[in-house]
């Protein structure tokens, strides 16, 4: 299977396993999970999320990893602050990298920004949320096909699930 049929895959395998549910830790968990599954090669995969000035430790699969990041230091804070996605082929060479496993030798990491609500009177800008973060112990694991698919992955995991603290449309306040 190429890289393109193994992202193809994986889309309409998330798609399904999100279904119905906007929940954001459940879905942030099972997406993290399928990655950790599908993707060979990886010993690390999750979430870091937006808390204040800080990426906070969020759903993953792999070793137990650093729980706080400031927006700006390592590979995840510096893809947040430039909202970019960062394809790192040897984390060893990438100023202020943060080790939480020696094993790891590559990186990519996916910003996850918000949909604007725009339904008046309710509007809400495109915000940060937070990152996904994958680990390699190979180098050079990640490329521009693995971008392409992940940043894929993030706007089903975005396009299905409440991000926003104002919560879904639906169940805002009456006398809002
Ligand atoms: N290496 C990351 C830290 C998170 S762990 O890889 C899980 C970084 O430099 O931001």
């Amino acid at each position: 299977m190429t890289k393109t049929e193994l992202y193809a895959q994986l889309a309409r395998q998330l798609d399904a396993l999100l279904g119905g549910e906007r929940n954001p830790i459940a879905n942030a968990a099972n997406m993290a999970a399928l990655i950790y599954q599908t993707l060979p090669d990886l010993n690390w995969a999750g979430l870091y999320l937006l808390d204040g000035e800080d990426l906070v430790l969020g759903p993953f699969q792999g070793r137990p990893a650093c729980t706080r990041i400031r927006v700006g230091k390592g590979v995840c804070g510096t893809a947040a602050e430039r909202r970019e996605t960062l394809v790192v082929e040897n984390v060893h060479e990438f100023p202020g990298h943060i080790a939480c496993d020696a094993a790891s030798k590559s990186e990519i990491v996916v910003p996850i920004i918000t949909v604007p609500i725009i339904a008046a009177p309710i509007i809400t800008a495109e915000r940060l949320f937070g990152v996904l973060d994958l680990d390699s112990p190979l180098p050079g694991r990640f490329d521009k096909e693995d971008q392409a698919g992940l940043e894929q992955i993030v706007q089903i995991f975005v396009g299905v699930t409440d991000l926003d603290p104002a919560g879904p449309i639906g169940d805002l306040p009456k006398e809002l």
